[in-house]
């Protein structure tokens, strides 16, 4: 079974600033079909709450912090996404939650598939059974 992990990308700087590459297949284990950005949330806020059934993703936060949990139905984990060169992959069939978001928080988003709600898990007993299965 796929793993989630921490993806620490280049950063290709010098005096002008850093640019940060992220090519599908490359250096990220599918190639990118959708990308989103998410916005405007705060510290209170928790967003996500879904598994997916067919889409990978890795998420960085281009601008500001926020964190990460996966849960993969047996563990949790919690990720610090508190650098633009840092990313998570999420494999399918995983619960996350992102919360603790900065003002200035930009979380940028690659999936793996186009959007289509049917495959999002959105209640977290179904998610147990599904992946437990
Ligand atoms: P939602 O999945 O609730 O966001 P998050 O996972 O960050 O909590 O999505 C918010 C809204 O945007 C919801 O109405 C579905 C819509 N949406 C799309 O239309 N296309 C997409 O690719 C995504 C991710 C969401």
């Amino acid at each position: 079974m796929k793993e989630t992990k921490l993806i620490e990308f280049k950063e290709n700087g010098d005096d002008r600033g850093h640019l940060v590459v992220v090519e599908g297949i490359k250096n990220i284990p599918f190639e990118i079909k959708r990308v989103f950005y998410i916005y405007g949330s705060n510290k209170e806020v928790i967003r996500g709450q879904h598994a997916n059934r067919k889409t990978e993703f890795v998420l960085i936060n281009v601008s500001g912090t926020s964190k990460v949990i996966v849960d993969d139905g047996i563990k949790k984990k919690l990720y610090n996404l508190d650098r633009p060169h840092i990313g998570i992959y999420i494999p399918t069939m995983v619960w996350k939650e992102m919360y603790d978001f900065s003002s200035d928080s930009v979380l940028l988003c690659l999936a793996s598939e186009n959007y289509d709600s049917n495959e999002y898990i959105r209640d977290y007993g179904e998610f147990l059974k599904e992946v437990n299965k």
